[in-house]
């Protein structure tokens, strides 16, 4: 099961009032979930009860956690951490109860629904703590709330603050090598006190997960996708290995253009590219320096410059996004929607920036971001949005326990889907542009988008392939920035700027490491979101090339979206893809076809360059 508020998925209970049998003993299997071997023999009745009582007990308890992290998320204090851990643990202690206890079931005959509801809660947490163990449970608790702390308010071990949003604007607007090598060491000062923290957490997840007769951590997230654990890993190699091609292509364009502005000191032509010259404080993606890229004979269309000139403030810019979905036909948001989400960075408090959608009850939506006015941003508004509304589509219908996305890439995918409708024909029907460009404009186009979504690949596919490492032990701590660094270089083609050592904690600097959100999910989501824009464009009879077209105003692709958005995690996401695509399968060919113009255009640029890395 997941609890989704975006990023994270949260078993909520209060130990306070349910008490560490929280299983009860009300039905004659729930109580037995960590107490002495089974005595009486199990019936699917018992297997039905026992998913009553988990339904019931996190119905109860959902809100009020939700609502325990909302305030420790917005306002980070001394006092709110200590209450999410507290809140955090309680339901930890009941996730691992109702997970222990829905193996013991794993022999019985049992109708679909009930077999795939235990699987739910037997796969629910995302870092489990040992049965049995309240002690370890707490202070697994407390490390993650302390780690989130941390990157939250950008304190070092020393005390000095670092301020991610001033050093990203650095990263994303300075040309200068020396003032972005600083802002990309500042940033990553923060990250050391995480260590210890970390390597205690991996230790105590991995024994929750063994409890639970997974591997390890890595092995119990591998398992969540409806396969086998190693069928899924191969899965993601199959889809990486379709575009790399794509990446090859444009990195071998970036680097030698970044060689023509900086020279072979600061850019090498050959080899990896050094990490702080891309725009962004993680290299992940490089729309940042676009111009530098830029196909000659046109700029395509900033949309930043375009959201300034016409006053676009943060509200607005949710406003215009929140407009996209209703022209589908979905509802508008509630009202509290407005008065409870946190749209801009606190003046006067520390909180987590980091941006994410949160379902607080059946009818209580946010999203919490410090919104900047930039046309990447208009696109995480949609990417948040996208959360919400399918939080309320399978909200609305579904039992608890099916509440959630037919896998977490489908949950990161929905927005992003709609924001790729955000076309030049899109942007002047609201205004923002005056004339659409004519076909001049496609390569300029194309290449922005290549810059976020094609760049963003590896690094959506390496940060869990670390994770997946160190939580299987082949990185040990004193690898653990070492083996970051070789995914980086291997995946990305892109290196540390300046000598890095164990002293330092890189993945760290990274938001999902210390707030423990899995990362698979958004390499998912970058090949499924082109996968649903072609499929929706077909629905909508668009027959010209695939960034051309926009869903907007279309109910009847609305209708078809949010079908597949109410199926929550009914179905294995196999059969939502096919009820949706037609296809079983991942397939990343409608990348491929998106960006076929600007492949041509990269390889005539790159004939005689020496490409690779
Ligand atoms: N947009 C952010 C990212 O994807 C947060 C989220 O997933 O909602 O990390
Ligand atoms: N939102 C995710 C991140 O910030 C993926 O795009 O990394
Ligand atoms: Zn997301």
């Amino acid at each position: 099961m997941t609890f989704i508020k975006s990023t994270t998925s949260i078993f909520v209970a209060s130990a306070l009032t349910l008490g560490l049998t929280a299983c009860g003993d009300e039905s004659a299997t729930s109580s037995k979930t960590t107490s002495a071997p089974v005595q009486q023999k199990l019936t699917a009745e018992d297997a039905k009860a026992f998913i009553a009582k988990a339904e019931k007990t996190f119905a109860e308890q959902y809100e009020y956690a939700a609502k325990v992290a909302w305030v420790s998320q917005t306002f980070i204090t001394e006092d709110t951490q200590y209450l999410e851990a507290k809140s955090s643990e309680e339901l930890k202690l009941i996730g691992i109860e109702f997970a222990n206890g829905a193996a013991k079931f794993k022999d019985l005959d049992l109708d679909y629904d009930t077999k795939r509801k235990l699987d739910m809660l037997r796969l629910g947490l995302t870092l489990p703590a040992p049965a049995d163990a309240p002690d370890l449970a707490a202070e697994l608790a407390q490390i993650e709330s302390k780690l989130s702390a941390i990157y939250g308010s950008g304190e070092a071990a020393d005390g000095k603050k670092y301020d991610l949003i001033k050093l990203s604007r650095t990263l994303s607007t300075s040309d200068d090598p020396e003032e972005l090598l600083n802002a990309w060491v500042d940033w990553r000062k923060v990250s050391p006190a995480m260590k210890d923290k970390y390597v205690r957490l991996v230790e105590i997840a991995n024994q929750g997960a063994q409890d639970l007769g997974f591997k390890d951590v890595g092995a119990m997230w591998r398992s969540k996708y409806d396969m086998d654990p190693d069928a899924f890993a191969a899965e993601m190699d199959r889809v990486w290995d379709q575009v790399k091609p794509l990446y090859d292509a444009l990195h071998c364009h970036v680097r030698a253009k970044l060689n023509d502005k900086y020279g072979d000191e600061v850019a090498p032509v050959q080899g990896e590219i050094p990490a702080h010259l891309l725009g962004n404080m993680w290299a992940q993606t490089w729309g940042n320096v676009y111009d530098l890229v830029a196909p000659e004979g046109g700029s395509g269309i900033d949309v930043t410059e375009k959201l300034l000139e016409n006053d676009y403030t943060p509200v607005k810019m949710v406003e215009q996004a929140e407009s996209f979905f209703t022209s589908l036909g979905f509802e508008p948001l509630p009202e509290t929607f407005w008065t409870r989400s946190m749209f801009e960075k606190p003046v006067d408090h520390d909180a987590v920036c980091h941006a994410s959608a949160w379902d607080m009850s059946e009818t209580d939506y946010r999203i919490k971001m410090c919104i900047q006015t930039t046309g990447e941003e208009f696109n995480v508004i949609h990417h948040e949005l996208g959360h919400n509304f399918y939080q309320r589509a399978y909200n609305q219908v579904q039992p608890l326990l099916y509440r959630g996305s037919a896998n977490d890439g489908f949950h990161e995918a929905i927005g992003d889907t709609v924001a790729l409708s955000i076309t030049p024909k899109y942007l002047k029907e609201i205004g923002l542009i005056e004339q659409e460009p004519d076909a001049s404009g496609d390569l300029p186009f194309l290449m922005r988008m290549a810059m976020d979504k094609v760049a963003f690949l590896p690094f959506g596919l390496m940060v869990d392939k670390w994770r997946w490492q160190v939580f299987s032990g082949e990185l040990k701590p004193d690898q653990y920035n070492e083996g970051w660094w070789k995914l980086r270089e291997q995946y990305q083609g892109v290196k540390a700027p300046v000598l890095r050592t164990e002293n330092d904690f890189d993945p760290g600097a990274k938001y999902h490491i210390p707030a423990n959100t899995p990362y698979s999910r958004y390499f998912l989501a970058h090949i499924l979101q082109f996968q649903f824009h072609r499929e929706l464009c077909n629905i909508a009879g668009e027959t010209g090339p695939l960034h051309r077209c926009s869903i907007y105003n279309n109910k009847e692709v609305g209708k078809k979206l949010n079908a597949m958005l109410e199926m929550g995690t009914s179905k294995p996401w196999q059969d939502a893809l096919e009820a949706m695509t037609g296809s079983r399968d991942m397939d990343a060919t409608a990348v491929i076809d998106y960006f076929a113009p600007l492949k041509t255009w990269l390889d005539e640029q790159n004939a005689n360059r020496q490409c690779g890395w």
